[in-house]
């Protein structure tokens, strides 16, 4: 079969396509034929080596780690899943391997796909909902009612949290790009803030919880839009405790754990039309240079498919 490997730690140049041995299932584990992946910025820097501390690879390492596809096989205690079954799973990091023809995957880390999405789109799913969910829900402890602003809400976990948060009864801002306003409304966001010709500290207060995807002056500027006690989960860099400490609010770092229960509870909200996965392109295996340069670009709208064949 094809698949995206790296070698060593490198630049996006180092990713060959390489003809290798399906993956072996272990007892646990569920073979899938994988319709479509999907590219996260996570690919990027686990090809740069900048997570070695969290995820140290072995090489030569498959990349990707969002799939959907359909189960060829199952091991023996993961006899739950069938032949021909819809999936969507999130390997885990270390392991990879979705940017391939087969993935082997742990039935723990497998949901069954949305049946009203494509299945090359719920490849978009795992990742970004699951990450969204877990730090507006199991982190920050979101209500309905309370206001909520989402950094970069074009974006793969930002598209997911606008319409979770939405769903979830709270009032939305987003942050984005002014060509992405109207998505944003669409998605659910009640304002949305062009960060390039607005400066969202300027015009927002009493924020009961900042879903941080960006760090560096973005974080520290969301500081100040809390309210006393309000919640700034970063998923892009761990926040300084003594500035939220001054403020008043807590600032977890939120480290996205695959959870399968989680996951159907999103693939639930899909098929009751609560939440789709916005698609910003889609790229053969081939061409999986291109795709990871778009996403490098940081200006991806939603998510960047990859289609093994
Ligand atoms: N901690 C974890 O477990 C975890 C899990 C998932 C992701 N992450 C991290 O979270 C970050 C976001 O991930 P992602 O998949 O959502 O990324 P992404 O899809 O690549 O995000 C792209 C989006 O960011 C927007 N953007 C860029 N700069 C912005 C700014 N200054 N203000 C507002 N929006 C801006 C772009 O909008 P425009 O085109 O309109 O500029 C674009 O829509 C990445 O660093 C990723 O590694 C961490």
């Amino acid at each position: 079969m094809k698949a995206a490997r790296i070698h060593a730690y490198g630049d996006r140049g180092s990713v060959a396509v390489e003809e290798v041995p399906v993956p072996e299932v272990g007892p646990d584990e569920v073979l899938i034929r994988v319709a479509a992946a999907s590219i996260n910025p996570l690919d990027l820097k686990l090809i740069g080596g900048g997570l070695d501390t969290y995820f140290p690879l072995s090489f030569p390492y498959a990349l990707g780690t969002d799939l959907a596809g359909i189960v060829e096989r199952a091991g023996p205690l993961a006899a739950r899943w069938r032949p021909g079954d819809r999936v969507i799973a999130r390997p885990d990091p270390v392991r990879g391997g979705a940017f391939a023809e087969f993935a082997a995957v742990p039935a723990a880390w497998i949901a069954p796909a949305p049946t009203t999405l494509p299945l090359t789109t719920a490849a978009g799913l795992p990742t970004a909902a699951g990450t969204a969910w877990q730090a507006l829900f199991e982190t920050a402890h979101l209500k309905a009612g309370q206001t909520v602003l989402v950094h970069a809400g074009a974006g793969g976990v930002g598209s997911a949290a606008v319409q979770l948060a939405r769903v979830a009864g709270a009032r939305v801002v987003a942050t984005g790009s002014g060509a992405n306003a109207e998505l944003l409304r669409r998605l659910g966001a009640a304002q949305v803030i062009d960060y390039r010709t607005e400066d969202f500290a300027a015009q927002l207060r009493d924020v009961d919880v900042v879903l941080d995807t960006i760090g560096g002056e973005t974080q520290h500027r969301s500081f100040a839009v809390l309210r006393p006690g309000g919640v700034l989960a970063s998923i892009a860099s761990p926040p300084d405790e003594a500035l939220a400490r001054a403020h008043g609010v807590s600032a977890p770092f939120v480290f996205h754990q695959t959870d399968a229960t989680r996951l159907g509870l999103a693939v639930g909200l899909c098929d009751a039309g609560s939440l789709t996965v916005v698609v910003d392109r889609e790229h053969s295996l081939e061409e999986l240079a291109a795709a990871l340069d778009h996403v490098a670009s940081g200006h991806a709208r939603g998510k960047v498919l990859i289609r093994p064949a």
